[in-house]
């Protein structure tokens, strides 16, 4: 079991399951397609516990830091997010 985690609230998810399941944390989701880049999240700590970045992400050049949620999924392990 994983967990994601913003600052101050967490929930769990199935290991290798889709960072989707942060919407029930606030992050905000559009075309779910890697296109529109409203997913785009900050994450604080956990990166390699996520799957490795898509094209998608690749194009859209988003830092080391940043990530689309819709296209990655946790593998195992503790993701938090830059969200209150
Ligand atoms: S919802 Fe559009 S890029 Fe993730």
């Amino acid at each position: 079991m994983a967990i994601i985690k913003t600052t101050t609230k967490s929930i769990t998810a199935i290991d290798g399951g889709s960072m989707e399941k942060s919407a029930e944390l606030g992050v905000l989701f559009g075309c779910h397609k890697g296109v529109c880049g409203k997913c785009a999240t900050d994450v604080l700590s956990g990166m390699s516990n996520l799957s490795a970045p898509s094209d998608a992400e690749k194009a859209m050049d988003l830092g080391p830091a940043r990530r689309l949620m819709c296209q990655c999924v946790v593998k195992r392990g503790t993701v938090k997010l830059d969200l209150p």
